[in-house]
């Protein structure tokens, strides 16, 4: 029997623009146009309704597997995994980590849960030591072992010892990035979520995230959900790969089953990154029919208001 680590049921999280300040808006636009600053122009963001960043998404993740979330900017991957890891809640459906509904049981699903946030901040003066020790105590936890494991975690994830000690600010992106997931290791989470681990990395330390990625599903067991724009290291990493767009998701499976979907060119395997386009591109050409159709509608009625002034209009020429 499969058991899931997490479940996401019916998803849907808005980010409600519109109610943002709109009587601020209103004030200011009265105000801009009485001194002659905005005139009449229209205010773009007057019409901007709120944004749906997750359109009714469900999905399982596997107890053990590395599940990836692929998408571009903006598809909804980070809001995904705040709600997760109880820093947001979802405007509908549920999710549940471990069997435990985090709206519901957010002390537990913490307890259960680590994240690594795409911009992982530290104390840049501070040592790695230094830093994980604070994250230690934010955990409630302390003492002497706790230097201990600091050590081995950093060691195992490839930090020489000198490295430990000295400030961060002196370290790679790369080594940076292995600190932060260290630091979400501290809690001895079942699962790990990671947001976009390797963003902004160069290659060698691409690699090096990766492989620490790997060894933790297959040494620890652990379950880890993983976001990235990177078709190469979702195909690389994940045994399988949900695909979001525009806050809805488009496809779900192994990355090699999601290669069938697309037809062989020249008898090559199309990579993620032609599934991808193949999927989205897809999506948009559907869009753009859809405002080329109602251009022409507009275009059509438009021409038929003309024509009916045009008769109502002659025969008071004609007179
Ligand atoms: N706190 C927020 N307030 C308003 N809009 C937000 C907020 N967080 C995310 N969004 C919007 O939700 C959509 C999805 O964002 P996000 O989940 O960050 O996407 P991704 O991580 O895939 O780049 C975007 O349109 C983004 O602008
Ligand atoms: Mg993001």
């Amino acid at each position: 029997m499969t058991t899931y680590a997490i479940i996401v049921n019916q998803v849907i999280k808005r980010f409600g623009r519109e109610k943002d300040n709109h009587w601020i808006k209103g004030v200011f636009r009265k105000w801009t146009s009485a001194n002659g600053k905005n005139g009449n122009k229209p205010v773009e963001e007057e019409n901007t309704g709120p944004v749906l960043a997750l359109d009714t998404v469900s999905f399982q993740v596997k107890e053990g597997e590395i599940f990836g979330v692929l998408g571009p900017n903006g598809s909804g991957k980070s809001t995904l995994i705040r709600l997760m890891s109880t820093l947001l809640l979802p405007d509908e459906g549920q999710i549940l980590v471990m069997g435990l509904d985090p709206v519901h049981r957010q002390i537990e699903v913490q307890q259960l849960i680590n994240r690594v946030s795409v911009e992982a901040s530290f104390f840049k003066k501070l040592s790695p030591m230094e830093n994980l020790i604070y994250g230690a105590r934010l955990y409630g936890m302390g003492g002497k072992e706790i230097r201990q494991r600091v050590v081995q975690i950093l060691t195992r994830l490839g930090l020489e010892k000198r490295n430990i000690f000295n400030p961060m600010e002196e370290m790679s992106r790369g080594m940076q990035q292995k600190v932060a997931i260290a630091r979400a290791l501290l809690s001895r989470p079942k699962i790990l979520l990671l947001d976009e681990p390797t963003t902004g990395l160069d290659p060698v330390s691409k690699r090096e995230v990766q492989a620490v990625v790997m060894e933790l599903k297959e040494q620890d067991g652990t379950t880890i959900l993983l976001t990235t724009h990177d078709m190469n290291e979702a195909e690389v990493l994940c045994d399988r790969v949900a695909i979001l767009h525009k806050g809805k998701l488009i496809a779900l499976d192994t990355p090699e089953a999601l290669k069938d979907l697309v037809p062989r060119m020249n008898g090559h395997k199309p990579s993620l990154e032609d599934v991808f386009i193949h999927l989205t591109g897809d999506k948009l050409k559907e869009e753009q029919k859809e405002d080329i159709e109602s251009a022409q509608a507009m275009v059509r009625a438009i021409t038929n208001a003309d024509k009916l002034v045009e008769k109502e209009s002659q025969p008071a020429l004609e007179q």
